[in-house]
């Protein structure tokens, strides 16, 4: 966030050379024949600050990495000047420079131990209440609908971090959530969307949660008043809109131009970036289906990881050493790709949420100073939940032609123990296994042993696991609320230090104006082929083909 070139550091020369003269002696098999401390050298356990049942343990040892690598890569991080820019970012500093505003998700689950003087923050509790105030209301039936009815439905309309942050929260904390009470979420501009939930919900018993933090954008805006116009048809008087909408922005003039009252609406600031939204009252979703206490855990996990961040040295600071493993596979080896994989069904949407988070950050080209930068940034970010994965495209990371850094997550205990935990055990013994053989793999020999004398030279290459494939795996005692909270503010720092390290702004997000601006001058254009002008000859011809086949 310097806005350095990350290719000027001395560190950055340093594992240039290490990797073009050590890389091809680096086979983990070896570095763990050689060193047998080598997993407690390389794992760490993390016990929160604040509550000691919050904790897992990171094993960082199935990494491509040896101390001298490590170091080194300890190193690059202090030449950029990480901690001084974690601090600035805790401090409030406007450390977002392209929209001049601070970045300080981090005080939303603050409980008041850092000292942050920026606007907003001091109101972070008030929201807070009122969020507490309205979920209980809520779920304890007291809030009702127009005709009397409690509310058993919610409908979060919100798009990008005003939808990820929740859908992946409440699937994830599924096991905490009141049954009763039906989530949907909404977020595609796509009508198929909104139509198919609105056929399941009921305007008497049914809550929207108009979610955006500027309440301008086209999706959100478009769904919200689709929803409403439902309402009013079965409601008839606007009044009722008072009961069954809420919004939750940083926009109030807009939110009441829209015809929701002020106090229906929970506000959050300027300097809580959409993708890290899920703290503020864009969390309200969160609240209405976990129920508030379950919220505020959520929260003092993240905090816990906070502290952490914040205070631990580099070489035992979680974040840190996540970053700079990402950074060595992205930068060094050319891995174009980073995979999710957690072997917990509730967390299916982990990877799914982490795509914006990361990829909204730090897919950038330019630098803070303006620089184009010569080297790569940001990671494609996927995956799946474990161990679906397995039967679908594991078969390319282990075999396929690419390096592909995963980190394996999961649960020792689960939170569904059917069948005497068998199932749970079943996948953990899955959990263990895969890292293994990505990073072991099988020899010809083995392979030759297995078939016998008379395999041919062809089936006995398939079936060779060259190995050599790095992995984090990250376990943690049970899915609860604050485990959560605590593995994502993990990431989210991750993402933090690699963006400083590359130089750019994590925190804005120029990329996806100009397709928005584009749709907007198109969507005009869109009546009769005389309309279609000023684009190229494939565009024209995609609008003149929708033109003569739509149907509407
Ligand atoms: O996709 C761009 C973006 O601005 C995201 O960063 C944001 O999470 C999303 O749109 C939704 O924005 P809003 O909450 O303002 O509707």
């Amino acid at each position: 966030m310097s806005g350095r070139l990350a290719s000027e550091y001395p560190s950055w020369k340093k594992l240039q050379q290490i990797h073009e003269s050590e890389h091809s002696k680096l086979l983990l098999k070896d570095l763990f024949a050689q060193d047998p401390s080598r997993f407690s050298k390389f794992s760490k356990e993390y016990v929160s600050p604040d509550d000691s049942s919050v904790t897992f343990l990171l094993d960082y040892s199935k990494n491509l990495i040896t101390e001298p690598i490590l170091n080194t890569l300890l190193s690059l991080v202090k030449e950029a000047d990480v901690e001084t820019y974690r601090d600035k970012m805790f401090a409030g500093e406007h450390i977002n420079t392209s929209e001049d505003r601070a970045v300080l998700h981090v005080a939303l689950r603050n409980f008041d131990e850092f000292k942050i003087a920026e606007a907003g923050v001091s109101e972070v509790s008030d929201v807070l209440a009122h969020m507490k105030e309205f979920s209980n209301a809520v779920r304890s039936g007291t809030h009702k609908g127009y005709t009397g009815k409690p509310i058993n439905t919610i409908v979060n309309i919100g798009i990008g971090g005003s939808d990820l942050g929740p859908v992946m929260i409440t699937e994830a904390l599924k096991a905490y959530s009141k049954r009763d009470l039906t989530a949907h979420f909404v977020s595609n501009i796509d009508g198929t969307h909104m139509a198919e939930t609105l056929r399941v919900c009921d305007p008497e018993t049914t809550l929207f949660i108009v979610a955006s933090k500027t309440f301008t954008t086209q999706e959100t805006i478009t769904n919200a008043e689709t929803a409403r116009d439902w309402f009013l048809a079965a409601a008839k008087d606007k009044a009722h809109v008072a009961k069954h909408f809420v919004a939750l922005s940083t926009n109030t003039k807009a939110v009441t131009e829209f015809g929701i009252a002020k106090e229906n609406m929970f506000a959050f600031w300027d300097w809580v970036g959409g993708r890290y939204s899920l703290w503020s009252a864009i969390g309200l979703s969160i609240c209405l289906v976990i129920g508030y206490d379950n919220f505020e855990q959520l929260l003092k996990g993240a905090h816990g990881m906070d502290k952490h961040f914040k205070t631990t040295p580099l070489e035992s600071n979680l974040p840190v050493l996540l970053a700079v493993i990402g950074i060595w596979y992205n930068d060094f080896y050319g891995a174009q790709t980073h995979c999710l994989l957690p072997y917990d069904q509730y967390l299916h949407k982990f990877a799914d949420y982490f795509q914006q988070g990361d990829m909204e950050s730090n897919g950038k080209t330019v630098t803070k100073g303006g620089h184009r930068v010569n080297y790569q940034t940001g990671p494609i970010i996927w995956g799946a939940a474990g161990t679906n994965g397995q039967h679908s495209f594991y078969q390319l990371i282990h075999q396929g032609t690419k390096l592909i850094p995963c980190d394996f997550l999961a649960p020792a205990t689960t939170l569904n123990p059917i069948h005497n935990s068998k199932h749970h055990r079943i996948l953990l013994s899955n959990y263990f296994a895969q890292p293994e053989a990505l990073a072991f793999g099988k020899t010809e020999e083995q392979v030759k042993q297995e078939l016998g004398a008379n395999a041919s030279e062809a089936l006995i290459k398939s079936k060779v696991f060259e190995g050599n494939k790095p992995s984090n795996s990250i376990m943690f005692p049970k899915l609860t609320p604050a485990t959560l909270g605590a593995l994502i503010a993990l990431y989210e720092h991750k993402i933090f230090v690699q963006g400083v390290v590359w130089g750019i702004n994590s925190f804005d997000q120029m990329g996806v104006e100009l397709g928005k601006v584009l749709a907007k001058n198109i969507l005009a254009q869109l009546g009769t082929p005389q309309d279609v002008k000023g684009h190229d000859s494939s565009t024209t011809g995609l609008i003149h083909y929708y033109q003569k086949h739509r149907q509407e």
